[in-house]
């Protein structure tokens, strides 16, 4: 049986992907690492696991004000940083470590799909934040470990992340498309997150970058007309800019996790042989929305 320890399980992800691998007969530990924890406490846990995996960060969806953009920062770079410093002490460290990364991390992209070897990183707050995260990783590459980042696009679930406030608006009569609509977004199955997370485990080739991401972005304006199909919605008024930007004051977040081109494509996976079970997002959509 392989021993996995997971950081920042009490999350949207980290509850889906601990019941899984659980189910899947893995010994699965959690630990939080929001208190500070000692390093030698935590590489301890960390000796005799098999994998680690990091998920730890503040949540984005907050407004952008200079102390949540401090935390947001914070909470990747410390946790990771810690981590790293609790395996470089282990006895017997684990052989791979997977750390949460993000595919916001490319620029906003209306031309063509950024694979991890032709796509152009972005500029601003969050592409920072996303590049920061993955230095603070890389720092630790001389480790005899395998590490493997992940460039997650939006990931889709019923149990949290950004799948339930769209059916909400959705459901209200507000899911036409936000903003021009044509901004693309790259989004995932939560399912295939597990999935993926398990052929890596088994695929020893498989090192470094990873986006996880489906290999069929869509467009926005594509996005909600699925979504509306997918929950027998007739219509869905248009939310142009101004609106998002009210609504999102309001509700304290930031339009930028809506209006943001992501398009990204998979292609570590799929050139190492991964099947993604759910490739377009008509078929993801209707088993999550079921
Ligand atoms: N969901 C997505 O669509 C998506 C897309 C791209 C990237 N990601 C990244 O993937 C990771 C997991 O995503 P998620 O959706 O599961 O996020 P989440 O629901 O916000 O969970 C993140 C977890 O991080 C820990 N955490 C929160 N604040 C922290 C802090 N200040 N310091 C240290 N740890 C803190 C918490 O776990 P504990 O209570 O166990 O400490 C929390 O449950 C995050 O880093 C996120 O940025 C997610």
């Amino acid at each position: 049986m392989k021993k996995i320890v997971i950081t920042g399980a009490s999350g949207f992800i980290g509850q889906y992907l601990t019941k899984a691998l659980h189910n899947e007969g893995y010994q699965v530990i959690t630990t939080s690492l929001r208190k500070p924890i000692p390093v030698e406490d935590l590489a301890r846990l960390f000796t005799g696991s098999d994998i680690v995996i990091n998920l730890c960060g503040k949540s984005v969806d907050c407004r952008y004000h200079a102390a949540n953009k401090k935390a947001i920062l914070t909470s990747r770079i410390h946790t990771t940083e810690l981590i790293g410093r609790a395996l470089s002490s282990c006895s017997r460290p684990p052989s791979l470590w997977i750390n949460a990364g993000t595919a916001t991390i490319y620029r906003d992209e209306r031309e063509r799909p950024n694979s991890e070897s032709n796509g152009l990183i972005g500029e601003g707050f969050s592409v920072n934040v996303a590049k920061e995260w993955e230095s603070a990783f890389f720092g630790f590459e001389t480790l005899p470990i395998r590490m493997v980042v992940l460039r997650m696009g939006i990931v889709l679930g019923s149990g949290g992340g950004a799948l339930p406030p769209l059916l909400m608006l959705s459901r209200m009569g507000l899911g036409g498309k936000q903003g021009d609509g044509r901004q693309m977004m790259s989004w995932i199955h939560i399912d295939d997150v597990k999935r993926a997370i398990l052929f890596v485990m088994h695929q020893p080739s498989i090192n470094g970058v990873v986006n996880l991401v489906a290999p069929h972005a869509v467009s926005n304006r594509d996005f909600m007309r699925i979504l509306r199909k997918s929950s027998a919605v007739p219509f869905g008024i248009p939310l142009p800019r101004v609106l998002l930007e009210m609504g999102a004051f309001m509700i304290r977040t930031e339009t930028e996790l809506l209006l943001k081109s992501r398009w990204v494509y998979p292609e570590k996976l799929l050139s190492e042989g991964f099947a993604f079970t759910y490739e377009r997002a008509d078929k993801a959509l209707a088993d999550l929305i079921q």
